[in-house]
């Protein structure tokens, strides 16, 4: 059977970017920076997107369009032997793992769109309701929604599932984005919000923030899930790779860089006397907790009505963004049993959704529900050098998002690079694009991809591994 193709490069590009697009951007991004030197932390962000994941998200690309395969497929077909095939199991499992934990974390924006459309934002911004929400029966309904739309979708194929949701979702998810930051730009203190976003402060860039925004670039652009490996093999062959690697790239950028200019706003505007430093790190209870705290006190101004509106445009607007990537993130594994077992997209969807649906249960219980899920384990150590306490959704974070993360992306480029080989590569790179041969881009690339961006990796992961396991993190 003839591999499924997208329509065009920006078919590509818009899903790829749907997969980029993320709570990432739009949340973790603008808290991260504006804590870590704002604009100094933009800029060596931006660094790291062009100089080391442009590479790796190359690499992706043409590794999936050369073989036409699924991540496992890949490396199996161009490995020739065993300990390839692992890593290529590796980088189907990941993917896996990993939209567990996101799937629960969609579903709960998918719960707080459903209530803020149905008025009850005054209930979300009171401080017990996430703990409430988070352990109640409902939530499985708005699991099976998120599920069920998500499968449609992904039911349609890659021109007429992944494409066309990208082709509606993108353009409106930019237009809201683009609504959403003038509105707030208007409220009362949001220019210090902007401010304190863009002001750059670089005796902030220390190893440890410089390795945080590295961990944040990556996991942004969707690399070493297997996704871009998978969305490359339905390229056609006389699509530019690069210019579409670049385009994914800088929209990314570009929305992380807007969604700045709307939450610290939005922030200061609620708060002008915010302490910076004391804002969670953790964008999940920016979204969750804080932010609907911002959006009920706009009542002042626009009345209850007004404000929930804000509120549900905001949750819509996050939503559409984590839809786009949980998409993309469960094409891999489904590809994968495609490929491999020679089965339909919809045995795959159903066999595969059963265990994933499974285990997001699992997670969705381990927030205090079920003692077992809940306290299965602890390691590493808290500030007063006691171990924590591990869920089974911090688990799955730790090992498979903040861990093999990065390992994926380190065997990736000696993948390419010493086993798949740099003139197949550029080869691969060339087609449609007859100005790569002889470039300083291809130099740089191959270059990169076989010396300091793996090392780079290699440091990441063995201070991850230390930080987390060990309790000890090794950079200042
Ligand atoms: N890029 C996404 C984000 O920023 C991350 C992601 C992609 C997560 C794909 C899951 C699947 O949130």
């Amino acid at each position: 059977m003839k591999r499924e193709e997208f329509s065009s490069s920006l078919g590509f590009v818009l899903a790829a970017a749907g997969s980029a697009v993320g709570i990432g951007n739009l949340v973790a991004f603008p808290v991260m920076a504006s804590k870590n030197g704002g604009a100094a932390f933009l800029i060596m962000y931006a660094v790291f997107v062009f100089f080391i994941c442009l590479p790796v998200m190359l690499a992706e690309m043409s590794l999936g369009r050369h073989t036409r395969q699924n991540p496992l497929g890949a490396y199996t077909e161009i490995g020739q032997n065993r300990a390839w095939r692992t890593v290529g199991w590796m980088s189907v499992i990941t993917p896996f793992m990993i939209a567990v934990f996101y799937l629960v974390i969609t579903v709960w924006i998918f719960g707080y769109l459903a209530k803020s459309v149905m008025g009850q934002l005054e209930w979300l911004a009171a401080p017990s309701s996430f703990g409430e929400f988070i352990n109640s029966n409902e939530l499985f309904v708005y699991m099976a929604m998120v599920i069920g739309l998500t499968f449609f979708i992904l039911q349609g194929g890659v021109k007429k599932g992944i494409e066309k949701a990208a082709r509606v979702l993108m353009p409106l998810l930019f237009l809201m984005l683009i609504a959403l930051v003038a509105y707030v730009m208007t409220l009362e203190n949001a220019s210090l919000g902007a401010k304190f976003f863009l002001i750059p402060e670089f005796e902030k860039m220390t190893g440890k923030v410089l390795n945080g925004a590295l961990a944040q670039a990556f996991f942004s652009l969707s690399l070493a899930m297997g996704i871009l490996v998978t969305y490359g093999s339905y390229i056609q062959k006389d699509n530019n790779i690069v210019h579409a690697g670049k385009m994914v790239a800088g929209l990314s950028l570009l929305v992380a860089a807007c969604s700045g200019l709307l939450i610290l706003p939005a922030v200061f505007s609620f708060n002008p006397d915010v302490q910076i430093s004391q804002l969670s790190e953790s964008s999940i209870s920016m979204i969750f907790t804080f932010l609907p705290k911002i959006f009920l006190a706009l009542q002042t101004d626009i009345g209850y009505f007004g404000a929930s509106f804000i509120a549900s445009f905001f949750f819509l607007l996050v939503f559409f963004a984590a839809l786009t990537s949980l998409v993309s993130i469960i094409e891999v594994p489904v590809a994968c049993l495609m490929d491999g077992k020679g089965v339909s997209r919809r045995t795959a969807l159903y066999s595969l959704g059963a265990a994933m649906i499974t285990l997001a249960v699992v997670c969705a219980l381990s927030f205090g529900r079920v003692e077992i899920f809940s306290s299965l384990t602890s390691y590493g150590l808290d500030s007063n050098g006691v171990p924590l306490n591990k869920s089974v959704f911090d688990l799955v974070y730790d090992i498979f998002y903040e861990t093999i993360l990065p390992l994926n992306g380190l065997l990736l480029c000696l993948f390419v690079i010493y086993r798949w080989k740099k003139h197949n590569f550029d080869a691969e790179i060339s087609q449609g694009n007859d100005q790569f041969a002889g470039s300083l881009l291809q130099k740089y690339v191959n270059f990169s991809l076989g010396t300091f961006i793996p090392v780079i990796l290699a440091v990441i992961f063995v201070n991850t591994v230390s930080t987390i396991f060990l309790g000890k993190n090794l950079l200042f």
